[in-house]
Parts: C-alpha cells; sequence; structure tokens
C-alpha cells in the first residue's frame, strides 16, 4: 500500500508529518515521529517527539501537534476558554520497520479534538488508514464538559 494511493488531502497530510519528523529529538531512543493535523477549517499543524534525559518528560510527536494546534488555531472572535478546535485528519511517520500506532496518552489527547477523523499511520513502506473511533473508542470524557461552543 504505497501513501500515493491516499486522497491528496492525506497524501499531503503524510507528506508534512513526513518533513516535521526531521526536527525530531531524539537522542536516546533514535526513534524519530513526525505527526500532522488537519482541523476542519482545514488548517494544518505539526509536532514532533521531543525526549527529555528525565525519560518520562518526553513528549511524542502527536501530542507535539496537538499543543501547536491550540497556540496557534485560528480562533473565532467570540470564542471562550471552551472552545475547541476539531481535529478531521491525522498523519504519523515514522521510519519504524512496522508501522507506529499511536500511544494510549496521545489517543486519549487527541480524542479531546476529534468528533470523526481519519488517522494515517505511516513509514517510508506502507501505511494504513484507521477511522479515529476506531482507533480509540471509548475516551475518557468529563460529563460536565459540553461539546464545544
Ligand atoms: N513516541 C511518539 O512520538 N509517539 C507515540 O505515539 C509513541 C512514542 C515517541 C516517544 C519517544 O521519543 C520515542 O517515540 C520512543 O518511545
Amino acid at each position: 500500500m504505497s501513501v500515493s494511493e491516499l486522497t491528496p488531502d492525506l497524501e499531503a497530510l503524510v507528506a508534512v508529518a513526513r518533513a516535521v519528523r526531521e526536527h525530531a529529538y531524539a537522542p536516546y531512543s533514535s526513534f524519530l515521529v513526525g505527526a500532522a493535523l488537519r482541523t476542519s477549517l482545514g488548517e494544518v499543524f505539526s509536532g514532533c517527539n521531543v525526549e527529555n534525559a528525565s525519560y518520562g518528560a518526553t513528549i511524542c510527536a502527536e501530542r507535539s501537534a496537538v499543543l501547536a494546534m491550540v497556540a496557534n488555531v485560528k480562533r473565532p472572535a467570540s470564542a471562550s476558554a471552551k472552545w475547541r478546535p476539531a481535529i478531521s485528519a491525522i498523519a504519523i511517520f515514522t521510519d519504524a520497520p512496522t508501522l507506529a500506532m499511536p500511544c494510549g496518552m496521545c489517543r486519549q489527547v487527541l480524542s479531546e479534538f476529534v468528533v470523526s477523523a481519519l488517522i494515517v499511520v505511516a513509514n517510508p513502506r506502507e501505511h494504513i488508514v484507521v477511522p479515529f473511533e476506531q482507533l480509540f473508542p471509548f475516551p475518557f470524557e468529563l460529563d460536565s464538559r459540553g461539546l464545544g461552543e
């Protein structure tokens, strides 16, 4: 399954994830990961893993992309502190011999911003496309949070 069989939108997102992977700071694992997100309004944000000498302080590429999105997304003028951007597609790129699926913590963090999204997990040789809901069907949610504005 080559990446060129994807829709042009998803293929472009994989290209962003592949490029940002080169920025990964992974001196301890040497495992470089890139992630890119598209919002429902078409903006694209990306992130890479940033490791730390205190291993547990490492941040994964997927969460790094979410942080970039929240910090930089265009907000409606009327947005309150409860407003949230919606992620409509996610691409993850590694050079691993097998496809590297997002970790559980990243799935939970992504779920905060996904209503419905396709997720592409790719390496230079293959990829899969999975609906996010299939990847993480039962997220933790606070009943009181309300679904955006
Ligand atoms: N990593 C990610 O970037 N995303 C994941 O979903 C799992 C793991 C990173 C964290 C660490 O820098 C390296 O991969 C090895 O675990």
